[in-house]
């Protein structure tokens, strides 16, 4: 079943955040300049990239994780989460200097919408010859997933290090940051949310025909295959002259912090089997469904068997 058709499950890279999520949920969001009595707080692995990997990894891909953390107590909660979850952390970068990144995240528990604020510190670091450093690896992967919440020189010098060893890369657009036509040209798939992929091609993606307009100022720059992600409406793909929206799985969200990136990290793990990238979008979606129904962000990742469960009742109904 995690065979490829025709031959081996390909290898991934993830290059990306870890950061340590501080979580709070409280009775409704603060307005500026209010102080709100919250009712939880969690301190635990975040990060776009790290989520995703942690995603992907637990459904059953195997992929590598490229971040940078400081060497503080912090990004000792990164190698802990790897070493419990039995991920290589042979590509961990550190800094001498700066600290292990941080989000602040603010849930409200009764709509489960998020605020959230990312302090990258380490990861703004990231150097040429840290990214040199990942030829090899690259080199043997398939694909490269990568976020917006490092230093963007990095992300770029990584897309040309991947095209040259043929190793196709998906960007999740996240947090939306300016990305340049040339980056663009270089990107087999992007993943853009609905926010996302309005600030980046002014489109207003609501239905078919507009995420057909959002999808096409993509594969003018060279982009292959456009995902974006709509919340409840589900989610949009776009491959050569065919186009979708897939209907989400319908449940019960008590937090929808990294819905985006369990999407993410599902989607690569189905794409490294050769799913095809339709079928790829229903199993990511059953993984972000999945996500949403707990709290937190890496530790509401699930696993392989939860996926595959969930997938056969919802098909049952
Ligand atoms: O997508 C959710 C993630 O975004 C959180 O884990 C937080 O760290 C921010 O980067």
């Amino acid at each position: 079943k995690f065979i490829k058709k025709g031959g081996k499950m390909s290898k991934a890279v993830v290059f990306g955040s870890f950061v340590v999520d501080l979580m709070a949920r409280s009775p409704h969001l603060p307005v500026p300049g209010e102080t709100v009595k919250g009712s939880y707080f969690k301190m635990g692995p975040g990060g776009k990239g790290f989520n995703q990997c942690v995603a992907a990894h637990k459904a059953g891909a195997e992929v590598t994780m490229v971040t940078k953390l400081g060497r503080d107590a912090f990004g000792k909660v990164a190698t802990d989460t790897m070493d419990r979850l039995n991920m290589p952390k042979d590509n961990l970068l550190f800094s001498d200097t700066e600290d292990t990144g941080i989000a602040l995240i603010l849930v409200d528990e009764n709509t489960a919408q998020n605020e959230i604020i990312i302090v990258p510190c380490a990861l703004n670091t990231i150097t040429d010859e840290e990214v040199k450093g990942t030829e090899k690896l690259l080199s043997d992967a398939e694909y490269v997933l990568l976020q917006l919440e490092v230093n963007q020189d990095a992300n770029e010098k990584i897309v040309k290090l991947a095209k040259k060893h043929n190793c196709k890369v998906i960007v999740n657009t996240a947090p939306y940051s300016p990305i340049s036509e040339e980056f663009l040209s270089d990107v087999y798939m992007v993943t853009p949310n609905e926010v996302e992929a309005r600030e980046i091609t002014g489109v207003e993606v609501k239905d078919l025909e507009s995420c057909n307009k959002a999808a096409n100022f993509f594969k003018e720059k060279g982009v292959e295959i456009v995902v974006i992600t709509l919340g409840e409406m589900g989610a949009y793909v776009s491959v050569k002259e065919k186009s979708a929206i897939i209907s989400p799985y319908k449940v019960k969200a008590v937090d929808t912090t990294g819905a985006g990136d369990a999407f993410n990290g599902a989607l690569l793990a189905a794409l490294t089997e050769g799913k095809d990238i339709f079928e790829a979008v229903k199993f990511a979606n059953a993984g972000a469904a999945l996500s949403v129904q707990k709290y937190g962000t890496t530790p509401s990742m699930p696993d392989r068997r939860e996926i595959e469960d969930f997938i056969l009742e919802q098909n049952k109904k």
